[in-house]
């Protein structure tokens, strides 16, 4: 059983992130995984004010433990302006303070949503493929689902499954 930690970057209850995240969840849970989700969005999570020793005592303080022992990290964010939404990205530069802790083995999936093409996502593809290589993680699979600015979109497409299909191998 593999601890997966998901962190999501979406300020939509129901949307493209969340159907996506929703599948992974199923996969790994359904091949006994322990499956925790925080939605940065919905938590009170302020931005790094730049001070190593950070001593801000806000919502990361819950997630903290849990993405320490995760064997397994989900970023799962609609894409903004080319990249990662700003609230999933103040979450990650809060890990900052986690330091060494952070790093190490982990496995890495990527999952995003957009209007516009998969290409278009260069943004989010390169500053997750750097933060991974600098935290010493592994990464193992993303699902770009271009095309899909909306739940509706998204359904006729494969990459729910594509979503659900990587959860279920998340242990292997
Ligand atoms: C502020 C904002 C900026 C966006 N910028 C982009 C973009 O640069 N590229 C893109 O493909 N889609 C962009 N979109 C569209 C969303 O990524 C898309 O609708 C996505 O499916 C929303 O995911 P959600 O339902 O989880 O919120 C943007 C949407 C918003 C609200």
């Amino acid at each position: 059983m593999k601890k997966v930690v998901i962190l999501t970057g979406s300020p939509v209850k129901k949307g493209t992130t969340d159907a996506l995240v929703e599948h992974f969840a199923y996969g790994a849970q359904a091949t006994g995984n322990k499956v925790e989700r925080f939605d940065t969005a919905f938590m009170h999570i302020t931005p790094c004010d730049g001070v190593r020793e950070c001593k801000v005592e806000d919502d990361m303080t819950k997630i903290t433990k849990s993405l320490v022992e995760a064997d397994v990290l989900v970023f799962a964010t609609p894409i903004y302006y080319f990249t990662m939404s700003g609230q999933l990205k103040i979450a990650i530069d809060r890990f900052f303070n986690l330091g060494e802790t952070m790093k190490g083995k982990k496995k890495v999936y990527v999952l995003a949503a957009g209007g516009g093409p998969a290409e278009a996502m260069v943004g989010l593809t390169v500053t997750m493929d750097g933060i991974i290589k600098y935290m010493g993680w592994e990464k193992a699979g993303e699902v770009l689902a271009g095309n899909c600015p909306d739940p509706g979109a998204l359904a006729k497409t494969e990459y729910c499954m594509q979503a659900y299909n990587m959860g279920q191998k998340v242990g292997m």
